[in-house]
């Protein structure tokens, strides 16, 4: 953080994005026009959810701790066997037109919907720790084409999304008559795999609007249901991380299931409108899984004192969306490393500060607020 610091203050050089990442979201407001920006801020109905998310972290506060001795910090995480160099990753957002936005050595997690191929982007990271995120479809050949595929190019674990078997109601998306994939951008992992392109008469190329409406009826299933992980559980060797768990009980199910990991996610308020808060499910998602796999979390991640607070509450690391990609259409991938640096140089801050020194140390008991004493 003093690197920060020091570019400001001595240098006299301000930074060229800003380091509040709310202001960075109004100068993203007015670079990139309705359509995109709307696309990436929006979320479900009335943004209920989206409010509901600042105000479940917004109703803990942190009670620092003073005399700790903080001068030597470790913000080092273990998950699936690795040693993460903090407890942040980079959330699956479709349709980035990115190659490589990871930074600091933060994972990335590549979206099944991304736009540029899942093999172009490993080859882009050469040994950075990449996860790929799956939409689980409705055709067999396509996942299993997509798992083979991603277990090639080196993804390590595997994101399975649940709470997008449809695409939900966004206003701000209809009104603008913008989605992305209606358009056909952030569909070039689908447009690429063999497996997709044998359930079209034409190439995309030749008829991108069939192309589209084949992806819209085949990326997602409503159909599914538990007993379908086995599938899956067969056909991918690493660990296998649900995404979008906001109930106990299903977080009981996957680990009953053998998953590896569960995401407590509303997908930043974008699917149920007049959902509970990501924050105010954690709590008792962690309890009900207890030690048997580890618990991430995301959904309305803005500052370092919410990092502090989600791992407080349970998890043992968070994914960060709508931030990053601000950053990165603000000023592609430095963009995104300043996005990420100022969020764990404020954590860090925020942890020393409050007398920690390791993200494994917190708990509920660094936290005033409704789940203290739990
Ligand atoms: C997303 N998210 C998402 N999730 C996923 O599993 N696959 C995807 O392709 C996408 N695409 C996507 C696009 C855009 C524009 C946004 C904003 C989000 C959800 C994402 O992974 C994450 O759950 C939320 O973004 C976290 O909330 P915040 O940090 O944006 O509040």
């Amino acid at each position: 953080q003093y690197e920060i610091y020091l570019n400001g203050l001595i240098s006299g050089s301000v930074p060229r994005l800003p380091t509040d990442l709310t202001r960075l979201e109004r100068l993203a407001e007015h670079r990139l026009g309705p359509g995109p920006f709307g696309y990436v801020a929006g979320s479900a109905g009335s943004g209920a959810t989206e409010r509901a998310n600042r105000a479940a972290l917004d109703a803990h506060r942190i009670v620092p701790r003073m005399l700790r001795d903080v001068s030597a910090r470790d913000l080092r995480t273990e998950l699936f066997g690795r040693t993460l160099p903090a407890p942040l990753a980079l959330a699956p957002v479709g349709v980035l037109s990115i190659l490589h936005p990871a930074a600091e050595g933060v994972p990335f997690v590549l979206s099944s919907a991304s736009s540029t191929p899942m093999e172009e982007v490993a080859a882009a990271m050469g040994d950075g720790e990449r996860w790929f995120q799956l939409y689980w479809s409705k055709d067999r050949e396509v996942t299993r084409s997509f798992l083979d595929r991603a277990g090639a190019a080196g993804f390590t674990a595997l994101f399975v999304t649940l709470d997008t078997p449809l695409l939900a109601w966004r206003p701000r998306d209809l009104d603008q008559a913008y989605l992305p994939f209606l358009h056909g951008v952030g569909t070039a992992n689908y447009f690429t795999d063999p497996a997709f392109l044998a359930g079209l008469a034409k190439p995309p190329h030749e008829d991108p609007n069939a192309a589209v409406l084949h992806f819209v009826s085949l990326f997602a299933d409503p159909g599914k249901t538990w007993p379908d992980l086995a599938w899956l559980r067969e056909h991918w060797d690493g660990p296998i991380v649900l995404k979008g768990v906001l109930h106990p009980d299903d977080a009981r199910a996957a680990v009953e299931a053998g998953m590896d990991g569960v995401v407590v996610s509303n997908h930043g308020g974008r699917q149920v409108n007049g959902s509970i808060g990501a924050a105010a499910a954690l709590p008792a998602v962690a309890a009900a899984v207890g030690d048997r796999v580890p618990v991430l979390f995301d959904s309305g991640i803005r500052t370092g004192d919410d990092v502090f607070k989600a791992l407080a509450l349970g998890a043992r690391a968070v994914l960060l969306g709508r931030p990053y990609a601000y950053g990165l259409a603000l000023d592609g991938q430095a963009g995104v490393a300043h996005v990420v640096r100022s969020l764990l140089a404020e954590f860090e801050l925020t942890l020393a500060l409050s007398g920690h020194r390791t993200p494994g140390g917190l708990d509920a008991s660094a936290l005033d607020g409704p789940t203290h004493g739990d």
